[in-house]
């Protein structure tokens, strides 16, 4: 390999094909995430510097600021420079007065106001348009449990054979809102979700609309079969993937503080939550989402 070849690849791999200026970046961990310092969210931000943000977010897929703390219309407008800010469309508990675009995801003594996150998922892949990314914001919680794991989809695809990304980039998947509704319902706290759309097909393998990178784009929360294949083949191979999908090599696990935003891309990552809460822990995150495209 040439010298310059050489140097291509490191500062591929380190995702830094540019400085940057505005915004300090400190990659989290080889698969992907960047922490970002020397911004204040809660003020407004020049144009250089939401730039810069907007890079970092596509080169790591995870941004985390630190020691934050934003009123609801600064989260708002922060969201908004990824996106048009979209309410979700099943889930209206806990409402902040005046923003029905933010959930308030909780868990109070024992009880999971919209349920818990531990299955792998992307978010609302059951729309036509699923989301872009969502922003947590955590303003409460208990360092070092129920943290929040992102796996890197562009990653899992890469790392499959030739021959096994040839036979999935053909394929269609139908994912469905069943298994939230039904999550959802057993909880009497929660609003009951009545109905759901029908299911929705998208590829199995995606292309980043802005990075242009493919990535696997199966989950297990909504995902509910493989259009082109059997059904025994669907599920044996949908089990294969969701084991491949998520090995640690490809994880990056956020360890949360409260103070903490973290801004992650639904287009190529899955996400995942430890159910490690101790029963009285309190754990409040307020979350919003950028609308997305349609995958292709
Ligand atoms: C979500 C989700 C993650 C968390 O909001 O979609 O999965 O850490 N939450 O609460
Ligand atoms: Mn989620």
């Amino acid at each position: 390999m040439s010298q310059s070849a050489q140097e291509l690849l490191a500062a591929e791999t380190m995702g830094e094909a540019a400085p940057y200026d505005r915004i300090t970046v400190r990659r989290l961990c080889g698969a992907l995430g960047a922490e970002i310092g020397g911004v204040d969210l809660s003020k407004p931000l020049d144009e250089a510097t939401v730039g810069e943000i907007r890079r970092a977010f596509l080169d790591y897929s995870v941004i985390a600021f630190r020691d934050q703390d934003l009123p609801p219309d600064r989260q708002m407008a922060f969201t908004e420079i990824f996106g048009p800010v979209e309410q979700h469309p099943l889930y209206r508990s806990n409402p902040i007065e005046g923003y029905p675009e933010i959930l308030v995801l909780e868990h109070k003594a024992g009880q999971f106001v919209n349920g818990k996150n531990d299955i792998w998922h992307s978010d609302i892949t059951f729309s036509e348009t699923p989301l872009l990314g969502s922003v947590l914001h955590c303003r409460a919680c208990w360092e070092g449990f129920a943290d929040t794991m992102f796996a890197n989809q562009y990653l899992a695809y890469e790392r499959l054979s030739g021959p096994m990304k040839r036979f999935l980039d053909g394929l269609t998947a139908e994912h469905s809102a069943e298994l939230l509704q039904r999550k959802n319902n057993a909880h009497p706290y929660n609003k009951r979700i009545e109905t759901i759309a029908d299911p929705i097909a998208h590829p199995v393998v995606r292309t980043h609309p802005e990075t242009g990178r493919k990535s696997l784009y199966v989950n297990s929360t909504f995902t509910i079969g493989i259009r082109e294949l059997a059904e025994e083949e669907s599920a044996n191979l949908l089990a294969f993937l969701y084991e491949h999908a998520v090995q640690p090599v490809f994880v990056y696990r956020h360890r949360w503080r409260v103070g903490d935003v973290v801004m992650f891309d639904n287009r190529c990552l899955m996400h995942y939550v430890v159910p490690d809460h101790p029963h009285d822990m309190h754990r409040r995150m307020h979350r919003t989402t950028a609308t997305g495209d349609r995958p292709f």
